[in-house]
């Protein structure tokens, strides 16, 4: 698995492996020209084009690992909330903050028949994919879907969701919802993949108290589950705006690895946690929009502070502190991966 054993060497010395979240999307010209024939939803559940999309990245720019090219909110939609990728972004039809909605929250496909798609575009991916490339399945955590599940997105006040915290709704929501997350998880682990990523885009907007109150408890019990599942399979947990205390926090054995995001200081985050996780991050994703120079000058800069603060680079992964975000030129996707590969070494 490259991004955990079998890394690969450049001049006698491993290299730190690299990969980035929306790796595979709207910023590659090789996506688009898929996206001219089939919509998102398509995309996803035609397993030979998921597999062809997955692949586009790495087979253009070489990431060590390929993530399987879906989408997180699938659930909402076993769970009857209706869901449509119609105008570009996703829409949630019966929204949780209409309580009444919260009548229709039932599994309306076994998931061993919904989550075939993914199961059957990982078995593809597996056999295309080098020995030495990591597969990354991945899900969405209970509480940033709770938040979908709510208000249709993760931004603004979730006003509707914090308070459904304190009235018994959203652990009603997360006791449906538990059950199909973990199958999620084990179809694609029955596929093929190696490393499930759990996505939790909203983590940080609770406060600390509500984290560790709220968040914390499902997440623990969905990584135990997967790992009785599979229990060599790594979990990887990503979590955005959250402060190096809340990863401190989390204290979670069954997690592999924390992906950190660009707000904090990785020297810190490796130094603090790197005994205990291998730690992902965590480039600001817009420096991939300046101009090349400036780019190619910054990651160096920012291998001198690795070096500097001597982290232990065999528990270090490469990555940005979120997603690829659209209209990222190419040529600095593929720059930046190349520019790790050959000079973050150790
Ligand atoms: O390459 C990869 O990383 C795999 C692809 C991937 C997508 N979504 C494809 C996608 C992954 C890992 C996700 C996860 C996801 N989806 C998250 C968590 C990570 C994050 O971004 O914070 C969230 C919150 C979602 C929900 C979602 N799906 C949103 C907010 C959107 C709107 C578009 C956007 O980019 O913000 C989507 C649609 C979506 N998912 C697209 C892609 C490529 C764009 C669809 C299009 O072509 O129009």
């Amino acid at each position: 698995m490259g991004l955990f054993n079998n890394r690969n060497k450049v001049n006698n010395h491993e290299a730190v492996p690299v990969w980035f979240m929306r790796q595979a999307g709207r910023y590659h010209q090789h996506y688009q020209n898929l996206k001219k024939d089939h919509t998102f939803s398509e995309l996803c559940k035609t397993p030979k084009l998921a597999c062809e999309v997955t692949m586009g990245p790495i087979n253009e720019f070489g990431f060590d690992a390929a993530i399987l090219f879906s989408d997180l909110l699938f659930p909402l939609e076993q769970l009857n909330l209706g869901l449509s990728y119609e105008t570009g972004r996703p829409e949630i039809e019966y929204k949780l903050q209409d309580k009444e909605n919260f009548e229709r929250l039932k599994q309306v496909t076994s998931s061993e028949q919904f989550y075939t798609f993914q199961k059957e575009a990982c078995e593809l991916l597996k056999k295309e994919l080098p020995e030495n490339k990591t597969l990354i399945g991945f899900i969405g955590s209970p509480f940033t879907l709770f938040t979908y599940g709510m208000e249709g997105s993760h931004t603004g006040q979730l006003r509707e969701t914090k308070k459904a915290l304190y009235t018994g709704e959203y652990q009603k929501f997360c006791d449906i919802l538990l059950p199909c997350l973990v199958d999620e998880a084990i179809m694609q682990l029955k596929g093929g993949a190696d490393t499930i990523a759990i996505f939790d885009t909203a983590a940080g907007e609770l406060c600390f108290k509500d984290f560790k109150k709220f968040l914390l408890p499902f997440l623990k019990t969905l990584t135990k589950e997967i790992k009785a599942f599979q229990n060599d399979c790594k979990i990887i947990y990503y979590s955005k705006y959250t402060h190096l205390y809340y990863l401190e926090a989390i204290e979670d054995d069954n997690i592999d690895v924390l992906g950190v995001d660009w707000r904090n200081d990785i020297v810190n985050v490796v130094k603090t946690l790197g005994k205990n996780y291998y730690i992902q991050g965590n480039i600001d994703p817009i420096w991939l929009h300046l101009p090349n120079e400036i780019l190619l000058k910054n990651l160096e800069e920012y291998l001198t502070e690795l070096k500097r603060g001597e982290i232990d680079f065999s528990k270090y992964i490469a990555g940005l502190g979120h997603g690829v975000t659209i209209q990222t030129p190419e040529k600095n996707v593929h720059d930046t991966v190349h520019y790790i590969q050959n000079n973050f070494l150790y």
